[in-house]
């Protein structure tokens, strides 16, 4: 086993008004109560952060951003910053989503100063990574992940990353139902593991939590969490439903 405690968090993306996003977290937060040996957190849309680090006070369910723009405060409209993220509450915060990256085109350049931006303001970055089915059809999987991987991490290499979290989630696997199979995910785990040894060094290798994401439900976490380097779950569309994201959490805890 593992010393990494797993980790879940919840990207609601572009769901839930401020009202809604009350009511789904007032009940998660009991949901998950007394829940040991995991942590969780959720990734609410920008204008429910406030709200949700109200309901957070005092529980151990982390609050992240679903996106920042790296620097602190300028004329960049539509965007928020680090420290924004950080004064309503935010401990987390996840970048380079597969969404980001392909509906609004952005590259490993723009991660990485976002990645820089997170880890300078003391926020956690989950920085995703993973390859289309045409570049896993293409046998490019490791090419692919690999390189957004030291692309991403290309600013803040060595700076003392052991907390950073990484998740793996395969484009064709997201929203899609189509979760990739315990075996699948586990090897490209341990291949991610593997090469963050190489960047970062073992010691911090051997700690950063590699999330698995995509198509993650009640009914396939457990198989998944049985892996050795899946260290817990970015988790979409099961995260909006307060019931079935604390079953994923159970899940884990097991
Ligand atoms: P999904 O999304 O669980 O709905 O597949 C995962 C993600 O995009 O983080």
């Amino acid at each position: 086993m593992s010393e990494r405690t797993p980790f879940i968090v919840g990207n609601w993306k572009m769901y839930k008004t401020v009202m809604e996003a009350r009511e789904a977290l007032t009940l998660l937060r009991v949901a998950v109560r007394d829940v040991n040996g995991v942590d969780c957190g959720v990734a609410p849309p920008f204008p429910a952060l406030d709200v949700c680090a109200d309901i957070l006070a005092g529980s151990h369910i982390a609050l992240a951003g679903q996106n920042l723009y790296p620097e602190d405060e300028g004329a960049f409209t539509g965007e928020v910053s680090a420290p924004m993220l950080k004064a309503v509450g935010a401990t987390h915060v996840i970048l380079g989503h597969s969404e980001r990256r392909h509906l609004f085109g952005e590259d490993d350049a723009l991660i990485a100063r976002k990645v820089k931006a997170a880890v300078d303001r003391e926020l956690v970055p989950i920085l995703c990574v993973g390859e289309t089915q045409e570049q896993r059809e293409a046998d490019e999987t490791v090419a692919v992940v690999t390189t957004q991987l030291s692309r991403g991490l290309a600013e803040v290499k060595g700076a003392g990353l052991p907390n950073l979290v990484v998740a793996y989630e395969p484009v064709w696997a997201i929203g899609t139902g189509l979760s990739a199979t315990p075996g699948q995910a586990q090897h490209v785990h341990a291949l991610i593991r593997d090469f963050l040894g190489d960047l970062l060094g073992p010691t911090n290798a051997a700690q950063i939590r590699i999330q698995y994401g995509g198509s993650v439900k009640p009914d396939n976490a457990a198989e998944l969490f049985a892996e050795p380097d899946i260290d817990g779950a970015l988790v979409g569309g099961a995260s909006l439903d307060p019931d079935s994201f604390a079953a994923i959490v159970e899940a884990a805890a097991r």
